[in-house]
């Protein structure tokens, strides 16, 4: 798999586990800029590679902006660095040389076709880019596992729409119009997946250093939860697009049709999800269901494994 992100805190639980995974290849990382600017979350990409002992993986750097708007940002929910309250030192390994974009085309375009899978942790910047340069990837690609959008639980940057279709909606329009086979995860199935006392309890427990940092994430997130949101436990969003490629019965997904809004300014980003189609052509489906103790009994396992 490849993993597109924008560390980000939850993201970088996402990384963690994926990295904690020997069923998946991770082929590279390649960041985007979104929780904050790109130059940072390519360096925290680097930094949780670092905590992971998986520095041979590569991280590419990739679209600075989305592609007609304004960079956003959400580092009132991230910290102003991107990883909460963990330190952020300069990793040892460098970003590969080269772009995002053209990592992915060719590393997808050089393997068996619908052999790997593109998990989207962030705005879809770099996933639209790669698919202008080289449309046959929607055909190529494995499933494109997405953290975004949002339905029956209304938004969380706007009242309809979630941030990483928000972000950039002209993007994440061309990636759900592209044929791309597409699993998505939005606030419907995030919510569901929240960070209770328990479960940070749980992974402070397994003490090793990947558990340790996963643990000050979510930590990170329950605190900023309470003083923002004002609910007990955060939601721990993007780590569900690994959780669903490990362990898909953790997740009750359906067929759909997703569209996105980018001619009003009021429903920037809204995520139109339509569920009367023909399930046997439907190329997206849509989390209804998620097992958020199943989510973190994975990560607590797979992250207590890494030696
Ligand atoms: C998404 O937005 C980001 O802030 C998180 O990392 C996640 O990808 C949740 O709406
Ligand atoms: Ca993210």
């Amino acid at each position: 798999m490849i993993i597109d992100c924008d560390p980000g805190v939850d993201d970088a639980v996402g990384l963690l586990l994926a990295f904690a995974s020997p069923e998946l290849e991770v082929l590279a990382v390649t960041t985007v800029g979104g929780n904050v600017p790109l130059e940072k979350t390519t360096r925290n990409a680097r930094i949780i590679r670092q905590v992971a002992g998986r520095d041979e993986v590569p991280v590419y750097a990739g679209a600075a902006q989305p592609l007609k708007r304004d960079p956003a940002g959400a580092g009132e929910f991230h910290g102003a660095e991107g990883l909460g309250d963990l330190e952020a030192v300069e990793p040892d390994a460098p970003a590969a040389e080269g772009s995002a974009v053209e990592a992915i085309v060719r590393m997808v375009m050089g393997a068996e076709p619908k052999s790997v899978a593109l998990a989207v942790m962030g705005p879809m910047t770099n996933l639209a880019l790669a698919l202008r340069a080289e449309p046959r990837l929607a055909e190529r690609l494995g499933p494109v596992v997405v953290m975004g959008g949002a339905r029956s639980e209304g938004g969380n940057i706007t009242a309809s729409a979630e941030f990483n279709i928000w972000a950039d909606p002209e993007a994440a329009a061309e990636v759900f119009a592209s044929g791309c086979e597409m699993v998505v995860f939005g606030l419907d199935a995030t919510h569901q997946v929240r960070g209770t006392e328990e479960r940070i309890a749980a992974l402070e427990a397994v003490g090793n250093g990947p558990a340790l940092t996963a643990a000050a994430m979510v930590r990170f997130s329950q605190r900023i939860e309470r003083d923002i949101v004002g609910w007990d436990a955060a939601p721990l969003h993007d780590p569900c697009t690994v959780a669903w490629l490990l362990l898909p019965e953790l997740f009750r997904l359906k067929p759909c049709l997703i569209e996105v809004e980018t001619g009003s300014e009021l429903t920037r980003g809204h995520t139109a999800v339509e569920f009367r189609v023909d399930p046997a052509s439907a190329r997206h489906l849509w989390a209804v269901e998620a097992d958020g103790q199943g989510v973190f009994d994975l990560i607590a396992e797979r992250l207590g494994a890494i030696r």
